[in-house]
């Protein structure tokens, strides 16, 4: 049973495309120029760094390589942080963690954050997911891939090979959940 709690599903409509071509251009730098559009609409608007989560996004680079486990600083405070190099983003929202693939279940493409939505948002079928991984709205028919996380210290682990899909392994998808509260 997957929990919904962030937001749920709503009635987003979809907008034309007018966006970039996700073929045309390479995954890292779509993914760097998301994360660096929302700090300049940051900059722009004159935000604190606390009041939205939209706010937050970050690049995450992780202080271990191990396989496939990556570690992270703990982020101490809410938002949205990707991991560029392993297509990976951790969300921090209310005391709780997520870990979750940033490639759409649908048919791959990588994802992007919409902080106006704060939703991700995959720019070749129009499909949403809300900041804890669920399927909102467009193409896409499950939830995005979670992976489990623990905490070590001040330290968070992530294992990327071990994909959980809401679909397949619900009970193990909800749970993939770092209470930090
Ligand atoms: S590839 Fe994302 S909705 Fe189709």
């Amino acid at each position: 049973m997957s929990q919904r709690t962030d937001s749920g599903r709503d009635d987003l409509t979809v907008e034309p495309n007018h966006g970039p071509c996700l073929h045309a251009l390479d995954r890292r730098a779509f993914l760097q120029r998301a994360a660096l559009g929302a700090v300049a609409a940051l900059i722009a608007g004159g935000f604190a760094p606390s009041t939205a989560l939209a706010e937050q996004v970050a690049e995450l680079t992780p202080l271990r390589r191990v396989g496939a486990a990556r570690t992270y600083d703990m982020p101490t405070q809410d938002g949205v942080f990707v991991d560029t190099a392993s297509e990976l983003a951790i969300v921090r929202s209310g005391g709780r963690l997520f870990a979750f693939s940033l490639a759409c279940p649908h048919r791959g493409a990588t994802l992007q954050w919409k902080a106006g939505e704060q939703r991700f948002y995959c720019p070749k079928h129009k499909a949403r997911f809300s900041t804890d991984g669920a399927h909102v709205s467009g193409r896409a028919t499950s939830d995005l891939d979670r992976f489990a996380l623990r905490r070590v210290g001040s330290q968070v682990s992530v294992a990327l090979d071990q994909p959980l899909s809401a679909k397949s392994d619900s009970a193990a998808w909800a749970a993939a959940v770092l209470v930090i509260a």
